[in-house]
């Protein structure tokens, strides 16, 4: 059957973005709609952190960065975050099989400094169990913010000036990129937010600068394999030019 125009993107090679950033929000909203307590959401947002990653996996995604726990979610009272911290704590555990099974490095961004020893103990035994997987990344950014990572990378740059081991002068982009939390990270080439916001709520502000924006009103625990698939055919349908003005092969 052949495309019609409109289906038609000659930038379009079949594949998968190779780094999918998600802002999974949404989960209060999606319980106050069913009448449920904002934990039902919460953890029926597990459920669709572990088929989306696994679809993920499946589809050939090379990294996918989730916004598991901002800085901001500090603000948050007491007992909802003490059970995003167990929710966080038990998926680390429980999803140990599955993450080895489909190959999959779990790593993390953020200030991990910050998180409880008991999540730390757990997020560290799932990355060295992990380690060795050749599959897809799969990164948890946790007590992360774009600008906190901006003035942490700044912070130890300026340290690097003022040992002496860093002229001024030959700080470029790529200097910053190196004292990003994780510089092996690709920039996103697309990012999903849930739940409708448009905003980008300080996630990966160095790395989304030409990342592909896709905004669903669908809320986190309704956001699965099919959402997902949606999202990357939206995706393919996009010419990105970088700035450029030549057509570029997507991805
Ligand atoms: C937004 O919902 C979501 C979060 C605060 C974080 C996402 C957390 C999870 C999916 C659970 C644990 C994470 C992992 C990786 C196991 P919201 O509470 O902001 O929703 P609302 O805006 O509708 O109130």
């Amino acid at each position: 059957m052949s495309k019609s125009a409109a289906e038609f993107n000659k930038n379009d090679d079949g594949r998968p973005p190779a780094h999918v950033a998600i802002i999974m929000d949404g989960n209060g909203r999606w319980a106050q709609q069913k009448g449920l307590i904002r934990v039902r959401g919460h953890r029926r947002g597990v459920d669709s952190v572990r088929a989306v990653t696994t679809e993920c996996a499946r589809l050939g995604v090379g990294s996918l960065t989730l916004y598991a726990f901002s800085v901001e979610n500090w603000k948050r009272p007491q007992a909802e975050i003490r059970i995003l911290m167990n929710l966080l704590k038990k998926f680390l555990i429980d999803e140990r099989p599955t993450i080895m099974k489909n190959n999959i490095r779990l790593t993390s961004i953020g200030r991990i400094e910050d998180m409880s020893a008991d999540v730390r103990k757990e997020l560290n035994a799932t990355e060295a169990l992990s380690a060795k997987n050749r599959g897809m990344v799969l990164r948890l950014a946790l007590s992360y913010g774009g600008r906190a990572e901006l003035a942490d990378a700044t912070k130890r740059i300026a340290r690097e000036v003022k040992a002496g081991r860093l002229d001024p002068d030959a700080i470029d982009e790529e200097t910053i990129r190196a004292f990003l939390y994780d510089p092996s990270l690709p920039d996103p080439d697309l990012l999903i937010r849930t739940a409708g916001e448009m905003r980008v709520s300080n996630f990966l502000l160095w790395q989304v600068s030409y990342s592909e924006l896709y905004v669903t009103p669908v809320c986190w625990p309704d956001f699965r394999e099919r959402e997902l698939n949606e999202a990357f055919a939206d995706y393919r349908r996009r010419v990105r030019k970088f700035g450029g003005l030549e057509r570029v092969t997507v991805s």
